[in-house]
């Protein structure tokens, strides 16, 4: 074979793209770094798990089952979740998690040439999936560590087709009100689709935090993302969904892949909408997770924030990268933030309890040995 010439095969965009490489799995870091036990409070898990009746299915399935295919577009699910938000099943479109959903609208509505507007720091799935579609990633700079409504704005132009909205955001916690949202919509005026990322929506206690569905109805350009991923506990079986305008939603079907989302997935998913007991019991974990770590903070005198979600970053006095790789050394495993653009940041999720004390404990002596 002398013909063969792979980079004349790979569009520019796709060679000049540096793969991204997740962290290799327990059993290999366990030996790795000598350790006997690894908690991990890197991912925004949900220590609770999924709740009881999900448990319930994963329990009752048919391993047979496994031969079949599911079907094809969540039929039963997008029915649920339409009924529980007062939308159409046609506006919910379903994905092998939120992540797959964002590969969805940028095929729907971008080609080479075109920007999506983001911010600098927040969730990086958006700016990857962009950059190696060869669309451009236009990236605003946080203001007080949220995103800055002005700024992006400014940064929309004729090639903008998307402008991602993580709300609240991952990784500072910040958020947007509805109001603000709303005034947000009516500036952007159609101009291009407005995704809020509502991965984390269901930790929110505030009532001003934004009703986006009800928004949709006035501003079509709103599409909104939701996970089973974070409150759920479902992360291990893939499962994120979208909604919007009838007319929107049917435009991103087209590049929607059917079958994409497996069949264990679609039955818990249905069954853990809308368990409130479970919302109620992840929120009162959360809370007294946050509280214990800001008490951590205040007596190490690091700064914390991080307002909604299940997670906060803290501020280093030293390296987060070295922080990073003594804590795995103690058998935890935190997020070291120097390559998510917030050098000298840790970010952690709130994990069980036992998992929060054993970072606490570690934390204490790796920054004191520093
Ligand atoms: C803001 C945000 N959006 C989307 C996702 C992707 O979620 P999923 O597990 O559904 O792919 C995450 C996961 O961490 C996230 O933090």
């Amino acid at each position: 074979m002398n013909g063969f010439a792979l980079d004349r095969l790979v569009p520019a965009h796709v060679r000049a793209f540096e793969a991204y490489v997740p962290s290799p799995p327990d059993d290999v870091l366990r030996r790795r770094f000598g350790i006997a036990h690894l908690h991990r409070l890197n991912n925004n898990e949900n220590p609770l798990g999924p709740p009881a009746a999900c448990r319930e299915i994963l329990a009752r399935w048919d391993p047979r089952d496994a031969a079949l295919y599911p079907q094809g577009d969540g039929w039963h699910l997008r029915r649920a979740l339409a009924a529980r938000f007062g939308l159409d099943a046609e506006q919910v479109i379903l994905g092998n998690g939120a992540n797959e959903v964002i590969a969805f609208v940028i095929k729907a509505f971008c080609e080479p040439g075109d920007n999506i507007v983001t911010a600098d720091r927040t969730f990086a799935v958006y700016e990857w999936l962009a950059s190696f579609s060869g669309v451009a990633p236009r990236l605003v700079p946080l203001r007080d560590d949220g995103f800055d409504d002005a700024a992006l704005l400014r940064a929309i132009d004729a090639r903008t087709r998307l402008l991602f909205l993580c709300n609240p955001n991952n990784p500072t916690g910040s958020w947007w009100d509805h109001a603000r949202l709303a005034r947000f919509l009516d500036a952007v005026d159609g101009r291009c689709i407005v995704v809020a990322d509502e991965a984390y929506a269901e930790f929110a206690e505030d009532p001003d935090f934004p009703d986006s569905f009800a928004l949709m109805a006035r501003h079509p350009n709103l599409v909104v993302f939701r996970t089973f991923s974070k409150m759920w506990g479902l992360a291990g079986l893939r499962i994120g969904w979208m909604a919007a305008a009838p007319e929107v939603a049917a435009t991103v079907r087209k590049t929607s892949i059917s079958y994409s989302v497996n069949l264990l997935a679609l039955e818990a998913a249905r069954a853990a909408v809308w368990d409130v007991e479970h919302i109620a019991a992840t929120r009162a974990h959360v809370g007294a997770a946050r509280a214990r770590l800001g008490a951590l903070a205040g007596r190490l005198g690091l700064k914390m924030v991080g307002a909604i979600g299940n997670f906060a970053m803290l501020h280093l006095p030293v390296a987060d990268t070295v922080v990073h790789r003594r804590l795995m050394a103690r058998g935890v495993m935190a997020r070291a933030m120097t390559s998510f653009r917030y050098p000298g940041w840790l970010r952690v999720s709130f994990g069980s309890d036992e998992a929060m004390e054993a970072f606490a404990g570690a934390l204490e002596v790796v920054l004191a040995e520093a």
